[in-house]
This record gives structure tokens, C-alpha cells and sequence, in this order.
């Protein structure tokens, strides 16, 4: 008979980074109602402390810190306070994210976006890995969750600092997955396709639709509760040989051509 491995996450900690919108506000909540310790991370301590507050007032178990993730200084100081605050850290959450559009030969702006997109988009992540590992090798379960994109797998043009930075993202998880493997920590990579969030707030609804129509296999653009969940499974102490991945959670956009 196999080790009966548990499929819950109540009692573990994790640390969100970018939860006060979108994919990293949903993963909170998902976390914190199946009864982890939630720390939720944003720019704003204001719209992170508000989401804490909603959280805490239903009885689960939350709390907010201002951490801009291309601020390294800051990383470590927020890291060990919510370590301090909850007294360890279990699980890794790197989800906070910019858009980065920007053509090729737009030499005014291509560096700026460029250096910008990978400060927040990759560097961050190797930081906030470093920074929460001593942590880490204290849990019983250890998981990192990196969450990169489709454009990390395909790409859209005039989006390469965007899509370079992602992949970036998944060669990074791969990478650590191998390196930290011997020590039981888990390191996957969730790749969202098109989800409905503030990073797609200026597409029109007809613009979505029109574009979920005719690129992915459930023919509509996913809700963000939906990657949070994939998420969640990911860091279960039973998710406990699944390393290294990386998986779309996409709506079927990568596996359809027509
Ligand atoms: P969102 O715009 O709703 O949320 C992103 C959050 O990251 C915001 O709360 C924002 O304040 C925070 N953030 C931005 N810069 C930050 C910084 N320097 N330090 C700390 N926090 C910062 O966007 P969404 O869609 O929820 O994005 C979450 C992740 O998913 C991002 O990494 C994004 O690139 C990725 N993604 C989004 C897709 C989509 O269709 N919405 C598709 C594929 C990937």
C-alpha cells in the first residue's frame, strides 16, 4: 500500500506576491478558504490590507504586506516578516506581473520596457526564491509555483519583452526544479492563456470574443479562479512528485491549430 499523502494545504503558509488583482487576489482567497495562512503582497498595502480584511473577517487566516517585487531589499525584509508573522513559510507563490508590449524597432521606448519587463517578470522570481528558501527547507511540503504564459510557449507580435521575460520564467523553474529536487522542494510553472483580469481590462468584449473564438478550444477567455486552482493543486503536500512542469492552463490555446 502507497503513503497516504494529504490533499490539503490547511495549516501551510504561502506567500502570494501581486494579490491584490486578478490571477494573485484569486490564488489568495483560494489558499486562505481551504484554511492556509495567506500572505498577500502587492505595490499597494492599502488594496492588499483590504483583501486581508474581507478574509479575516469570514475567519481564515490572512495578512498584507507593500512589497514591489523588483525592489530586492524589500524582498528579503517582507519574506522574513511574513516567515516571523506566521511563523514559517511553506509555499511560494510568484505571480505578480506587468504587460510589456513593445515593437522591436521602437528604439525610444525598447530598452526602458525591456529592463523594466525583466526586473519584474523574472528577476523578481530568482530573488523572492533566494530570499524564502531558508524557509522553505524548514517545511514538511515545500512548493514554489512560477506563473509565466502562453506567450512564453507561442508569442504575439510586438510582445517580445513580455514573451523573452516568460520564457525566461520557464527555464528558471526547470533549472531550480533540478537543482533544489534532492531537497523534496517542488518548483512548476503555471502558463495562463487569456483570462479575464485587469492585464486584459482594455480589450473590448467583443475583441475577447472574437479572439477566444477563434484561438482556443473552450472558445472563451478563463476566469481567474480558474488558474488559482490549478495553482492550489500544484501545492498540495500530495502534488508531491510533480516537478519541473510547465503547464497551460489556457483554455486549449496551445493544442489548437484550427
Ligand atoms: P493583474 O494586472 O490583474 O494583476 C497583476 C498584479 O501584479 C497587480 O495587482 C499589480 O499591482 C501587481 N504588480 C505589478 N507590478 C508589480 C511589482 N513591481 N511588484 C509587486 N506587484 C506588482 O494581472 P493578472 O492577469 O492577474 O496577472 C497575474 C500574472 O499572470 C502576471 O504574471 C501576468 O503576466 C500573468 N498572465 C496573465 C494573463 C492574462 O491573460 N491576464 C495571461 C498570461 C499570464
Amino acid at each position: 500500500m502507497g503513503v497516504k499523502l494529504s490533499r490539503s494545504v490547511k495549516g501551510l503558509t504561502v506567500l502570494v506576491t501581486g494579490a491584490a488583482s486578478g490571477m494573485g487576489k484569486a490564488t489568495a482567497e483560494v489558499f486562505a478558504e481551504e484554511g492556509a495562512n495567506v500572505a498577500l503582497t502587492d505595490l499597494s498595502a492599502e488594496a492588499v490590507e483590504c483583501i486581508a480584511q474581507e478574509l479575516r473577517a469570514k475567519g481564515l487566516s490572512a495578512a498584507a504586506w507593500a512589497l514591489d517585487v523588483s525592489d530586492q531589499i524589500g524582498i528579503r525584509q517582507v519574506v522574513d516578516d511574513v516567515a516571523m508573522h506566521f511563523g514559517g513559510l511553506d509555499v511560494l507563490i510568484n505571480n505578480a506581473g506587468i504587460s510589456a508590449f513593445c515593437p522591436i524597432d521602437d528604439d525610444e521606448h525598447y530598452d526602458a520596457i525591456w529592463d523594466r519587463a525583466f526586473a519584474v517578470l523574472l528577476t523578481a522570481h530568482q530573488r523572492i526564491v533566494r530570499a524564502a528558501l531558508p524557509h522553505l527547507r524548514h517545511s514538511a511540503s515545500p512548493r514554489i509555483v512560477n506563473i509565466a504564459s502562453t506567450e512564453a510557449l507561442g508569442a504575439t507580435s510586438r510582445d517580445s519583452p513580455y514573451s523573452a521575460a516568460k520564457a525566461g520564467v520557464t527555464g528558471l523553474t526547470r533549472a531550480l526544479a533540478v537543482e533544489l529536487g534532492k531537497e523534496g522542494i517542488t518548483v512548476n510553472c503555471i502558463c495562463p492563456g487569456p483570462i479575464d483580469t485587469n492585464m486584459t481590462a482594455d480589450v473590448s468584449d467583443a475583441d475577447k470574443q472574437t479572439f477566444a473564438h477563434r484561438r482556443t478550444a473552450l472558445r472563451r477567455y478563463g476566469i481567474p479562479e480558474e488558474v488559482a486552482h490549478i495553482t492550489l493543486s500544484l501545492c498540495l503536500p500530495a502534488a508531491s512528485y510533480i516537478t519541473g512542469t510547465t503547464i497551460p492552463v489556457d483554455g486549449g490555446l496551445m493544442a489548437r491549430n484550427f
